[in-house]
């Protein structure tokens, strides 16, 4: 089985589910570590709960980002971990950092990329009045969210919908499709060009 680490920066639902499917004995992937850059994280306690390792560097108490990814780096390197899932990870990372990890870092976003990358995804799709909005798992790359898309899947717009119901509907298919395309990346079934 493939060994994988999780960055996380709040809930971790996508972590959740993630840890949910590598528990089937079939999975080609185990999760060995969540690591968070905010210690309040609730998804640390979900993932010490099931036993996993966890750890927590907040970028502020480093001179410079790249000293705070490199340590994020050593972490993951002392996990042995063969790919790294971005579940909900809020901060931008730099080039040094992606490229290291580079065809071997996947992430889930809140849109039917290329629309919408960055923030508030629910209430632009809302505000443009979108019939159709969704998810997108995709390789990480330099360019935000700009990394080639692995799976999607569509939710419908519906009447009276807020960016929170809208939410709600779209997390629903990230719980399934993110351990979806990890099966993809970690059976070998799929990669990245790079
Ligand atoms: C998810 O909806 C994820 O797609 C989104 O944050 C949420 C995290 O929820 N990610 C991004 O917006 C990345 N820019 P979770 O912590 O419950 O998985």
């Amino acid at each position: 089985r493939k060994r994988v680490g999780i960055l996380i920066s709040g809930r971790g639902s996508n972590m959740s589910a993630l840890i949910a499917a590598a528990q089937a004995p079939d999975y080609p992937a185990e999760i060995v570590g969540v690591l968070s850059n905010r210690a309040a994280a609730a998804g640390l306690v979900t993932a010490a709960e099931h036993g996993i390792a966890t750890a927590s560097l907040a970028q502020s108490k480093f001179p410079s980002r790249d000293m705070f990814e490199d340590v994020m780096t050593q972490t993951l390197e002392s996990w042995d971990v063969d790919y790294v899932c971005l579940a909900g990870f809020m901060r931008i990372l730099g080039a040094d950092f992606v490229n290291h990890w580079a065809g071997r870092m996947i992430n889930i976003h809140p849109s039917l990329l290329p629309l919408y990358k960055g923030l508030d995804t629910h209430a632009r799709a809302l505000a443009d009045g979108a019939a159709t909005h969704g998810c997108t798992v995709h390789f990480v790359t330099p360019g935000l969210d700009e990394g080639a898309p692995i799976l999607q899947a569509q939710v419908p717009v519906l009447p009276g919908d807020t960016p929170d119901s809208l939410a709600a509907r779209v997390l629903v298919q990230e719980h399934r499709i993110y351990p979806e395309a990890l099966r993809l990346l970690a059976s070998g079934q799929i990669a990245a060009l790079t």
